[in-house]
């Protein structure tokens, strides 16, 4: 069984798969953190804003994502789990994610995964693009507001004090842009199952969202 979230920025999909992932004991896979990987690689090799090199470079990223919670994001061997998070990589990913080798680049590699077992998998083409056969899928969004407010808080907790309406802007943008690019863009894909969590908490996706899968298992 396969289970696909996509969904705007900051909709709480990660947190919300891990813990399914946990119960459910399924691989989870955060497909943004591979887009953040490739980011990073063009930012700290100078060349964030050609699209060529960032084509020319991808034979030499290799990127895995470890299986152990809390999951650990590899680049070429280095653990950059923290620095993927970073600001200048949220302002840069999505431009990188709008490269069409790039995404050819990545979802190769998403879709290995499933070859290997059960998968939960997050990210804003997956029941489109990557497992368009997925088991479930859903399609999770929340106000701009209350989830500007939730990375807000998640921010607060590793030590990072943000403007909560300058937050609110860049979940705006980066949604726009992932809406707006031509390569697989942000859609719910005709079969998913949306979910509005602004109103909910952890435990109530989570236990609405595992109803719902029960009934597909
Ligand atoms: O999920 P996260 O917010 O970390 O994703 C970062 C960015 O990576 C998104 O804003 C989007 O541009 C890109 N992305 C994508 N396709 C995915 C996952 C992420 O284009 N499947």
């Amino acid at each position: 069984m396969n289970i696909a979230i996509d969904g705007p920025a900051a909709a709480g999909k990660s947190t919300i798969a891990k813990r399914l992932a946990e119960i459910l004991e399924f691989r989870y896979i955060d497909t943004g953190a591979m887009y953040r990987a490739v980011t990073l690689y063009a930012l700290n090799n100078g060349f964030i804003k050609s699209s060529d090199s960032i084509i020319q470079s991808l034979d030499q990223i290799h990127i895995s994502l470890t299986k152990e919670q809390p999951q650990r994001v590899l680049l070429n061997e280095v653990d950059v789990t923290d620095e993927i998070r970073s600001q200048q990589v949220t302002d840069n990913v999505s431009y990188v994610a709008s490269i069409k080798q790039v995404r050819r680049f990545l979802v190769e590699q998403q879709q290995q995964f499933i070859k290997n077992g059960e998968v939960i998998m997050d990210g804003r083409d997956i029941g489109t693009t990557v497992i368009p056969n997925a088991d479930v899928k859903f399609y999770m969004i929340a106000h701009p507001r209350t989830r500007a407010l939730r990375r807000f808080e998640e921010n607060k907790l590793r030590g990072i004090h943000q403007d909560i309406n300058l937050l609110e802007q860049e979940i705006i943008d980066r949604d726009q842009k992932d809406i707006s690019r031509k390569e697989s863009p942000l859609q719910k894909a005709n079969d998913a199952i949306e979910i509005d969590t602004s109103n909910m908490t952890i435990d109530e996706v989570v236990e609405q969202m595992l109803n719902i899968i029960q009934k597909f298992k």
